[in-house]
């Protein structure tokens, strides 16, 4: 039932990228992010059967789904991990080279449906926002309950752009001294009484959701993988759902964009491994907006390996 509701983003945009490989049958794709397989389903239907897919999902609790859903074809292995594991699970799988790999980032609309996964403050759950519920104990709660004034207020800033992050650390930790927060209603509105802002509920929930899962370092440690991993004429697509999430992809390409020079000489050492292969990202339309709305912040950027 669930898999009806899940729209997947940027669909035609990212398939075309990924599709326009220079190798035309043999190929191996990765989607990192797999789900309930929205993006995958729909590139399984444009692969051939010499073609192979690996789907990977931190979370587990919808890879089986995931599964029926696709059909559990020969040419599809999902794999439940973080795609931080990428070297891994190539490795496993004795797949040498790759040909095109997709991360599509963040949270689905299916995660925020889900009350006792604690990611949304629309109904009331327990504060947990975990993708992989049996991987650490760093739930959002535990976050609230330990974590200093000084290290809540910076979550909130650096991940979520938080303006009133110090009032809402501040009142967090006064709090948390008479009564435990473990609630995402609870801290909902303890958010809104510090911040006088209801937005702010929203960034906190993201800052928190980004430290439970170390989302960052997760996307630091993958991204380099996958650009090994990829073959000449291979493709890097990748959907960000948030400016800092963005900021950090197009960061850490744009050292992949540029060749090495040497330090002492300035002559290039090592060459460019990435190429973008469009100016700008790609931004949803505005019908895909309209039928979508979480499409609404998507950015996708493309890069081919050279
Ligand atoms: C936006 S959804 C992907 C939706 C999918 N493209 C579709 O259309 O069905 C993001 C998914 O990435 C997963 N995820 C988040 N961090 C991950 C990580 N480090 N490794 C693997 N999967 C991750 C989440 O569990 C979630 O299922």
């Amino acid at each position: 039932m669930v898999f009806e509701l899940h729209t997947p983003v940027l669909l035609e945009e990212s398939l075309n990228g990924l599709l326009a490989t220079e190798k035309a049958t043999g190929r191996v794709f990765v989607d990192a992010t797999l789900w309930l397989g929205g993006h995958s389903s729909h590139l399984l239907a444009r692969l051939t059967n010499e073609d192979r897919l690996i789907g990977i999902d931190r979370d587990p609790a919808n890879l089986k789904e995931a599964k029926i859903k696709l059909g559990n074809p020969s040419n599809f292995t999902a794999v439940h991990s973080s795609f931080a594991e990428l070297r891994n699970i190539l490795e496993t799988l004795d797949i040498q080279k790759i040909d095109g790999i997709l991360y599509d980032l963040g949270v689905s609309s299916v995660h925020y449906d889900q009350a006792d996964r604690g990611f949304s403050f629309r109904s009331d759950g327990p504060l947990d926002m975990r993708f992989d519920t049996s991987d650490t104990e760093k739930t959002a709660e535990k976050i609230v309950r330990t974590y200093s004034e000084h290290e809540l207020a910076t979550i909130f800033r650096d991940y979520a752009d938080e303006p009133k992050a110090y009032f809402i650390a501040k009142a967090i930790c006064e709090i948390r001294k008479t009564q435990p927060i473990t609630t995402t209603k609870q801290l909902q509105e303890i958010i809104e009484n510090s911040s006088f802002d209801k937005k702010s509920t929203l960034r906190v929930f993201q800052a928190l959701r980004i430290e439970a899962n170390d989302e960052f370092k997760h996307i630091e440690t993958s991204i380099p993988q996958a650009i090994e991993a990829l073959r000449p004429g291979g493709i890097l697509a990748i959907i960000t759902f948030h400016s800092i999430e963005d900021r950090i992809v197009k960061q850490l390409c744009k050292k992949f964009e540029t060749p090495e020079a040497d330090e002492i000489t300035g002559m290039p050492v090592t060459p460019a491994s990435l190429r973008k292969t469009t100016k700008k990202p790609i931004e949803p339309t505005s019908e895909e907006i309209a039928s979508n709305p979480r499409s609404r912040s998507a950015k996708l950027r493309i890069y081919k390996k050279i």
